[in-house]
């Protein structure tokens, strides 16, 4: 017996590492014990031989499918104790049936898509449930949050909270590990207990509107209420006192759908939490360019779409019609998405910043880059809307959809024509914005540069499988 030593219950790393090394040794999976620290995980395992090291890492001397690893990073943070010998099992079975992660059918497949989506779905839960109450300390607001995932989801998902609240300054505490973001740094601390977190909510208003925003009135049944959202997180949720209200709002929220919306984890219908966002942003006032602009424009596109694009901003026809693309610069992406074979009306197409930014020059708007702060301010509807659509593959058009997705500056040049790995877990292709296209003054050079754009939308679009 070998024994694969991991050093957290998540460590996708850890296992990676051994398992590429235990592969190219050609160690069968009945050999391997697997633990984190000292402890095995899977007790259904055969003694370990304490003499054999775990092997350093190598390549396991064959390539692995992207689709195994996207895969295996979410099953590490499951609590099921037999996750790494199984992810071992199917890699070991790669060698061998490399198209065994096409098939939905063998059983060892089954269950790794089954142990993901459990994951997945928690995830969800602490996405949508965690609940910060504000304390104050020497320094200031610190916002803290209960929370007790059914996975080994929270370092995994720090990043969301990163992105999402990272000007506050925040503590997740968990039973197992406690997360704390000073607004620079993320640091890990112990587990905690219920009690150690604030009681009471201080800022109840901004989560009952959050709460409205994810509220799905097909859920209505307290049965699957009651799956989806089980009695343990309604503990950290004082908008529970909502839920009469909205059951009786659910009916006619209902009947107003204008969508129908894919099965999403949040339950069979996402139409009315769509309609609430929009109807939300219309709203919005978190930063200052809802003031001269004529409205929000929000995203467009079927609440089923896979594929999702993001642009900059919308410009002066945009802002008039309240649609995203449909100026220049949409005529432009129109042209380029059928080139590509795309269909725009299967496809989301949503803006960074949901305001026209614009100067006034006599009777002209022209258009002005929104800044920073401005994109990060407008990303918590980008948030909202990927939370909703979860698309398969998103396209970045330009490098201010880039920085708003990835929440850094993204360099196009080094990063198109290839997948990559957005900090909420979702897969993006980056590529210039249609104005760029049409502002390059040489013809010969923006012929070639169209025919680019083109091949990455093709490209992007091919990753849909
Ligand atoms: N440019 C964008 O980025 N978005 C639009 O909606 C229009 C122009």
């Amino acid at each position: 017996m070998r024994v694969a030593a991991l050093a957290d219950p998540d460590d996708f790393e850890g296992w990676r590492d051994a398992a590429r090394g235990l592969a190219a040794e050609g160690v069968p999976p009945d050999a391997v014990v697997w633990q984190v620290g000292d402890v095995p995980v899977d007790l259904f395992a055969g003694a370990p031989d304490e003499t054999a090291p775990t092997p350093a890492a190598t390549g396991p001397g064959f390539s692995v499918p992207r689709a195994f690893l996207d895969v295996a990073r979410i099953v590490v943070q499951a609590r099921d104790p037999e996750r790494f010998a199984l992810l071992y099992a199917a890699l070991d079975r790669l060698r061998r049936e490399p198209k065994l992660m096409e098939d939905a059918a063998d059983p060892l497949i089954k269950r790794l898509d089954g142990i993901a989506k459990s994951v997945r779905r928690d995830v969800h839960k602490m996405r949508a449930f965690v609940r910060f109450r504000e304390v104050e300390d020497g320094e200031g607001s610190r916002y803290v949050a209960f929370f007790e995932p059914d996975h080994h989801i929270v370092r995994g998902n720090a990043s969301f909270f990163v992105n999402r609240f990272a000007s506050m300054r925040w503590s997740i505490l968990t039973p197992e590990v406690s997360i704390h973001w000073d607004g620079t740094t993320l640091s890990e601390g112990p587990g905690a207990a219920r009690g150690d977190a604030p009681e009471g909510d201080p800022i109840e208003e901004v989560w009952k509107t959050y709460y409205r925003s994810i509220f799905n009135p097909a859920r209505v049944k307290v049965g699957a209420m009651l799956r989806e959202m089980p009695r343990k997180y309604w503990k950290n949720m004082p908008e529970t006192a909502l839920v009469p209200e909205l059951l009786a709002g659910a009916q006619a929220r209902e009947s107003g759908m204008i969508e129908t919306a894919r099965a999403a984890e949040i339950g069979d219908n996402a139409g009315a939490a769509w309609d609430a966002l929009r109807e939300e942003a219309r709203g919005c006032t978190r930063c200052h360019l809802y003031k001269p602009a004529t409205q929000t424009v929000f995203g467009e596109g079927p609440v089923s779409a896979t594929m999702m694009f993001v642009g900059e901003q919308p410009g002066d026809q945009e802002d008039l019609a309240g649609k995203p693309f449909v100026g220049p610069a949409g005529q432009m992406f129109n042209r380029a998405l059928a080139q590509a074979g795309i269909d725009r009306s299967e496809a989301y197409v949503t803006n960074s910043v949901k305001h026209f930014k614009f100067e006034q020059r006599g009777k002209r708007r022209i258009h002005a880059k929104p800044d920073t702060g401005e994109i990060n301010a407008c990303r918590w509807w980008i948030d909202q809307e990927r939370m909703l659509l979860r698309p398969k593959v998103t396209v970045a058009l330009g490098a201010t959809a880039a920085r708003s997705l990835f929440g850094k500056t993204m360099t196009i040049g080094a990063s198109r024509g290839r997948a990559m790995a957005l900090p909420d877990g979702g897969e993006a292709w980056i590529t210039v914005h249609p104005s760029y296209l049409l502002r390059l003054p040489d013809p010969a050079a923006a012929e070639v540069e169209y025919g680019r754009f083109v091949e990455d939308l093709k490209m992007a679009h091919a990753a849909l499988g």
